[in-house]
């Protein structure tokens, strides 16, 4: 089983989930967006995110896969479920719980342009710099954050620790949990 250790406890990433939020309502004041939010790990920051908003705003979800088991992006990465509310002319957000290569942000960016929305931009918890293959606009950023597998706060490592209140990460990444 591998260390979990703290990297942002949970009153920091609350402080950034309310600058995060300012910043979007300041942005947003007559609008109402819609929130895109790429599941399955960043529930937990969407959650606290649509709270300390505290708007009007529509939201759905979309779904990728790109990680099997393991800490390792298979490069794959494919759309499974698509939002249902019509994006056409639509200020979209779109939400994620972290940027690693880049690519699911990429493709789900150019999915949804195809869409002919009125402007995309896009939210992301965490991002790890130095793991970047393609180049993502991020518009609103909780921490960018060193390579090391992150997890708690939704975040999973093998769909474990993502109860963690936490964010955290996994001292020996080689090691099975
Ligand atoms: P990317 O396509 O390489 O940018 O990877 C993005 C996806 O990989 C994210 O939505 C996460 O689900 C997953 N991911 C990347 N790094 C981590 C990590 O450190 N912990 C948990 N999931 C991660
Ligand atoms: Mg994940």
């Amino acid at each position: 089983m591998p260390d979990v250790k703290v990297m942002f406890p949970p009153d920091e990433v609350a402080k950034a989930v309310g600058r995060v939020a300012a910043d979007i309502k300041r942005d947003y004041r007559d609008k109402n967006p819609l929130l895109v939010a790429i599941l399955k790990s960043s529930f937990v920051f969407l959650a606290d995110l649509v709270r300390a908003l505290n708007m009007h705003l529509e939201l759905d979800f979309a779904r990728h896969f790109s990680y099997g088991r393991g800490v390792e992006n298979s490069g794959k990465v494919r759309v499974i479920q698509r939002p249902a509310t019509l994006v056409r002319g639509r200020d979209v957000i779109i939400v994620e719980d972290i940027v690693d290569t880049g690519l699911t942000l990429s493709l789900f960016l150019e999915a949804l342009r195809r869409r002919k929305p009125a402007s995309v931009k896009t939210c992301v918890l965490l991002e790890k710099p130095s793991r970047r293959k393609v180049a993502v606009p991020i518009d609103y950023l909780g921490f960018s954050v060193p390579d090391k597998f992150v997890v708690g706060y939704g975040l999973d490592y093998d769909e474990k620790f993502r109860y963690l209140p936490a964010i955290c990460w996994l001292e020996d990444k080689s090691q099975e949990p």
